[in-house]
């Protein structure tokens, strides 16, 4: 392989770009290729389509390595190896959408010459085995291949790339498999060689035990609610265990974003599809469904009927740090709140005031105290910053009544106490746990 030749990466999304930026500070030439010509006109202009921490700078630093390109044409005169980065949304029967990894391997083998495809999309297992067929049986008999799925977390996605936890490389020839680790020269981390099926599995297994930990939680914490026990306590005392460890067990209003949803559908269907019904995944998927209507419990427990009141929701992305809303939480729960009647408000920092085609109905405000003016109630859905830093005594004034739900235990009680707020929690059925050992 030649180390100055450059790298191709097609579909510049979350995934695609930061692979392709991080490269490009290992030393890599890249050319990134999307079908998208917005996408790329604005990364030609060097204005960045997403909204990922830290990469509008390293794009920049990186600017004399980086190429951006809509040509399948340009993309390959120029690679002999070629990421696969496009998106792999849920299809209505639940497995993966492929299309777009079809779309882009028939660009590809209608160009034909000897390539390494490397697929970092989230594929279900048997995928590398199909594009290898179909290759084949388009005639592009010169091509490799190897699976190299991804991990990164958005919001922290440029440490995740450069400082991961492992990085896992399936090919069937040991070469290709050479040749995709030199690319990582520079990250120190475990490498995992393995097969391409089971690289593939590593990938769904990983994020189906996380939102396994999530869904299981959120168990604990409903049952902490029916017994007097307060989850954040619990949650505290079993991540000390290093057998469990402390991550993933924030007990909240359930798993979103683009990943874990599809991911844990695509395995259960997956795991179904081959004769295996995947029942522990089954629970998963529906505790976390669960999990995002307790909200609407809360607050008719407390509110009664919702018709004609007011409920402002205080953040919308999936999770924060990130400007992705694709399956988030406060979808479901901005379509039931309007359902039963309610007039919706929100604030995200990250949205535009005004309307939004994900919240039809609900008015996207300027600033948190504009959604929160004569509200009901809050529902704190996103875990931003700024809400930490917010004047709650001063919300809870501008409200007609002070009752905010915080569905990621974000805000402490006695802080919220403090400002007059009437505050219900997730999990916390015995709130004053935390204190009890000071
Ligand atoms: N977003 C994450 O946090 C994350 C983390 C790990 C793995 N993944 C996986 O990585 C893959 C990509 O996810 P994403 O979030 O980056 O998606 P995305 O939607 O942000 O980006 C996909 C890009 O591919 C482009 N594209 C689609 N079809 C194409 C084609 N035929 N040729 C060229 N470009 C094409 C789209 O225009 C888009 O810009 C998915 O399989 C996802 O499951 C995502």
């Amino acid at each position: 392989m030649d180390p100055a030749a450059p790298i191709g990466v097609v579909g510049t999304g979350y995934v695609g770009l930061v692979s392709a930026v991080c490269f490009a500070h290992l030393g890599h030439h890249m050319v990134c290729m999307d079908v998208d010509a917005a996408k790329i006109e604005r990364l030609q202009k060097g204005d960045v389509p997403i909204y990922e921490p830290g990469l509008d700078k390293l794009i920049d630093d990186n600017a004399s390595r980086l190429t951006f390109t809509t040509s399948y044409d340009e993309l390959l005169d120029a690679c002999r190896i070629l990421f696969i980065a496009v998106d792999t949304p849920p299809s209505p029967s639940g497995d993966a959408d492929l299309s777009r990894v079809q779309h882009a391997t028939r660009e590809i083998a209608a160009r034909g010459g000897a390539r390494l495809l490397v697929m970092k999309s989230t594929v279900p297992v048997g995928t590398g085995e199909k594009v290898v067929a179909d290759l084949e049986a388009l005639g592009a008999t010169g091509i490799a291949y190897a699976s190299n799925p991804e991990f990164l977390r958005e919001g922290a996605a440029i440490q995740d790339f450069l400082e991961p936890d492992r990085i896992v490389i399936g090919a069937s020839r040991k070469e290709d498999g050479d040749q995709v680790e030199a690319l990582y020269r520079g990250i120190d981390t475990d490498i995992v060689r393995t097969t391409v099926p089971t690289a593939e599995m590593v990938k769904y297994a990983s994020n189906a035990f996380l939102a396994t930990k999530i869904s299981f939680i959120n168990e604990i914490a409903n049952v902490c609610e029916q017994v007097g026990a307060d989850v954040r306590t619990v949650a505290h005392g079993m991540g000390l265990d290093h057998r469990i460890g402390p991550h993933f067990l924030q007990a909240g209003i359930g798993y979103g974003g683009s990943c874990f949803p599809k991911d844990v559908q695509a395995l259960k269907q997956l795991a179904g599809n081959s004769g295996y019904h995947f029942q522990l995944l089954n629970a998963v998927i529906e505790v976390n469904a669960l999990q995002k209507r307790r909200v609407l419990g809360k607050l008719t427990g407390r509110l009664g009927k919702l018709r004609g009141k007011t409920v402002a929701l205080l953040g919308l992305t999936f999770k924060p740090h990130t400007d992705d809303l694709r399956e988030a939480a406060s979808i479901v729960l901005a379509g039931r709140l309007i359902h039963e009647g309610a007039t919706v408000r929100a604030y995200d920092p990250m949205l535009d005031a005004g309307a939004h085609p994900l919240f039809p109905g609900v008015v996207i405000t300027d600033e948190p105290l504009q959604a929160l003016e004569n509200a009901d109630a809050a529902v704190l859905v996103t875990e931003w910053p700024e809400f930490a830093r917010l004047d709650w005594a001063a919300a809870a004034a501008v409200m007609r009544r002070p009752l905010l739900v915080d569905g990621r235990n974000f805000i402490d009680p006695a802080v919220a106490a403090a400002a007059g707020l009437e505050y219900e929690g997730i999990g916390l059925g015995d709130p004053g746990s935390a204190l009890a050992g000071a």
